[in-house]
């Protein structure tokens, strides 16, 4: 884990330019596990360059896989899979480690994949995942913190109803009913882009299921899969908060190589703000240069509702509006560890239950602040753009775990965010 900072200088110009989004992190963390499902080498393209996406390498090679890449691209032999475990130092540090159970349960009818923790803003339980397998056959058995799982011969096909919607559990369930013996009956699913993206992917493998993009997925169990091929989607999250930067400092951003439909709960907000929002087949521009915005109130929701990946960009956003704005959380009540570090910028924003209310409009002024997380740091670095004096953010390992070459693409923006390493400091 390296040290790095980020040092943000006085107020920066309006964010004015184009940026292309990378391949979406949380896509790929969900088909890497899926090339697990069968014996030879799988394909991903539009893979971005980020520390996840190397963690879940690092999980599959401790399996016995091999994985190469070069161009965004990535090849997973899983022919030497035959360590049927995740280890604690690995799922500890990236949760989605989580997904190797479904598909190695599910192919070799048993596994051992360490209990992941909490995280930075609370609990994050896995039950579901664990009681969605148990519904497919599989015996779950917790000890000394790692998940075991066994299945006597194939899983058995089943129907599993999610009491709430939840990306993670919906992609192990999906991912092992491929292999089950029979019809399996996923009621309630995710339907993140992300799902669909995955759904695509492990069609090309073989797999049947029907009801893509809905929240009843109905897979029909095959006894082997072969090697997959495909592309990743973009990464909405990014493209979300490059726009935030340009609500943020009254610039215009154009993002490009993205499905402006993944985002349209987004550009909603946008455009009630007082934006003009510009979409394209494959790009979106947000332009909030001499614009009289208006604060407003937002709740985070599964898609397609406004993504909680989002809230903390967004909160960075709506402390530069004149007025109070609201945002609740219904997918993760703690998720606020940013409000501390904001209010040491000068924002002012009070937290009540999971509803946070933003009095706007405050100046901010550049301090050192730390990043809790992925989207904090981002969140930080927004308002650091419109503090006066300069921003020094530390632990920004949070923040390369889900932007690529985000320094470069501030520059590209007309921004100066440059990284401080340790020896250099
Ligand atoms: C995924 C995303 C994360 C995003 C989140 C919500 C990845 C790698 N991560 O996380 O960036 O913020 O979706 O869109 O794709 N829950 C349970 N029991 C479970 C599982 C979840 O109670 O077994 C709850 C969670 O605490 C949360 C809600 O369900 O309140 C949604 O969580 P979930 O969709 O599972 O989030 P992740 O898959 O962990």
């Amino acid at each position: 884990m390296t040290m790095d900072k980020f040092l943000v200088p006085a107020v920066a110009k309006p964010l004015d330019g184009e940026v292309e989004i990378a391949g979406a992190k949380n896509a790929v963390l969900a088909i890497m596990p899926a090339a697990l499902l069968a014996d030879g080498i799988s394909e991903i393209s539009n893979v971005p360059h980020l520390k996840d996406m190397k963690t879940m390498s690092d999980v599959l090679r401790i399996i016995g896989c091999r994985i190469d890449g070069e161009n965004h691209k990535l090849r997973i032999d899983t022919r030497g899979a035959n360590h049927l475990e995740a280890p604690y130092e690995l799922v500890k540090t990236m949760r989605a480690s989580f997904y190797v159970l479904g598909p190695l349960v599910a192919r070799f009818g048993r596994c051992r994949v360490s209990l992941p923790g909490g995280c930075a803003w609370g609990p994050r339980p896995i039950d579901l995942h664990l009681k969605g397998l148990e519904a497919l056959g599989a015996k779950i058995n917790i000890t000394h913190g790692y998940v075991e799982a066994t299945c006597e011969g194939r899983l058995k096909g089943g129907t599993f109803h999610f009491p709430i919607s939840s990306v993670g559990a919906t992609v192990n369930l999906l991912l092992a009913a491929t292999l089950a013996e029979g019809e399996s009956i996923l009621q309630n699913a995710a339907i993140e882009p992300e799902i669909d993206n995955l759904v695509d992917y492990l069609i090309s493998m073989g797999a049947k299921i029907q009801g893509r993009g809905t929240r009843t997925l109905i897979i029909q169990g095959v006894e082997s899969l072969t090697p997959g091929k495909g592309e990743t989607i973009a990464d909405r999250i990014e493209a979300g908060t490059f726009l935030c930067g340009a609500v943020i400092t009254r610039g215009r951003v154009k993002v490009t190589h993205m499905v402006p439909e993944h985002i349209m709960s987004v550009l909603n907000v946008f455009k009630e703000i007082g934006c003009d929002v510009a979409i394209g087949d494959s790009w979106v521009e947000v332009d909030a240069r001499n614009k009289s915005l208006k604060p407003i109130s937002v709740t985070t929701l599964p898609y397609p509702g406004f993504p909680t990946d989002l809230q903390a960009p967004l909160m960075a956003t709506l402390a530069s509006i004149e007025g109070n704005s609201l945002i609740q959380d219904t997918i993760y009540h703690d998720r606020f560890t940013h409000i501390a570090e904001l209010k040491r910028l000068g924002a002012d924003i009070q937290l009540n239950g999971n509803t946070a209310t933003i009095i706007g409009g405050k100046s901010l002024e550049g301090a050192d602040v730390m990043a809790s997380d992925l989207r904090a740091s981002a969140a930080l670095v927004l308002s650091g753009l419109i503090a006066e004096g300069e921003t020094t953010i530390s632990r920004i390992y949070h923040l390369d775990r889900g932007y690529e070459d985000f320094e470069a693409k501030m520059a590209k923006l007309g921004a100066t965010v440059s990284r401080i390493r340790p020896e250099l400091a």
